[in-house]
C-alpha cells in the first residue's frame, strides 16, 4: 500500500496528501479540533471533553495503534498543500466484512470537493488494495453536505434509517 495517497490540485483545491496519522501530529491535530469544534461538534456527540485537546489526540493514536498496525484502520490526516483539513477513516478494514468510514474538513475550507476527492481516495485504496467488499456509514438526515459527498462517491441509501434520539439516521453503503 502506497501511502500518503495523493491527489492532485484541481480548481477548487490545492494538493491533497492523506497519510496516516503518528504520535508527532497529535498538537497539530488537537489545535485542529479545538478549532472546528462548533462545527464537527454536532456529529461527534459522544466524545470526551479530552478528545478537543492535543493530550486527548495523543491518548486517542495510542489507543488505536493495535489496530493500525494490525490494518484493521486507516486513519488518515488530510492535507491541502500541507496543511491540516482533515481526517478520513477507514475502520473495522477486513477481507469478509464490511469496512466503516467517517471524515470530517476544516470548516474554513469547506464546498471545495476536498471531502469528495479524499473520500473517493480512500474508497479506492479499499476496494484495490485492502481487498474491502463493501463500505458503510451513517449520516444525519439533515447532514445534505455529508450526503451529497456519499451520494458523488456512488453511496447508496440503505434501510429506512433509524432515529437516534432526536437525530434522524441515515445509513449508507457502497460494494465494490
Ligand atoms: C460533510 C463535510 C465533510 C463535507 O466537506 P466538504 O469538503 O465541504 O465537501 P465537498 O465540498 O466535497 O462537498 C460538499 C457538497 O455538499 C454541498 N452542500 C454543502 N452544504 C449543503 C447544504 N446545506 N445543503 C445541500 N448541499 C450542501 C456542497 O455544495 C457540495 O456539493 P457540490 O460540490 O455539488 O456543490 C463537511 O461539511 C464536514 O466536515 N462536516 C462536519 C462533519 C461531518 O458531517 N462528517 C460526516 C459525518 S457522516
Amino acid at each position: 500500500m502506497q501511502l500518503p495517497l495523493i491527489v492532485e490540485p484541481t480548481s477548487s483545491h490545492g494538493r491533497l496528501t492523506l497519510g496516516i496519522w503518528s504520535p508527532a501530529d497529535a498538537d497539530e491535530m488537537g489545535a485542529w479540533w479545538r478549532r472546528n469544534r462548533p462545527h464537527l461538534e454536532p456529529t461527534q456527540r459522544d466524545r470526551p471533553e479530552s478528545h478537543w485537546t492535543a493530550a486527548g489526540q495523543r491518548d486517542r493514536i495510542a489507543r488505536n495503534s493495535a489496530d493500525v498496525e494490525a490494518g484493521r484502520l486507516l486513519p488518515l490526516l488530510v492535507r491541502e498543500d500541507g496543511a491540516l483539513v482533515g481526517e478520513v477513516l477507514l475502520s473495522d478494514v477486513a477481507e469478509d466484512r464490511p469496512a466503516s468510514f467517517g471524515y470530517g474538513i476544516d470548516s474554513e475550507r469547506l464546498g471545495r470537493r476536498i471531502a469528495s476527492d479524499a473520500v473517493h481516495a480512500v474508497v479506492q485504496l479499499a476496494f484495490t488494495e485492502l481487498g474491502v467488499p463493501a463500505i458503510e456509514t451513517t449520516t444525519e438526515r439533515n447532514n445534505l453536505a455529508s450526503q451529497r459527498v456519499l451520494v458523488r462517491n456512488g453511496f447508496v441509501p440503505v434501510g429506512a434509517g433509524r432515529k437516534d434520539g432526536e437525530h434522524a439516521q441515515q445509513s449508507w453503503r457502497l460494494v465494490r
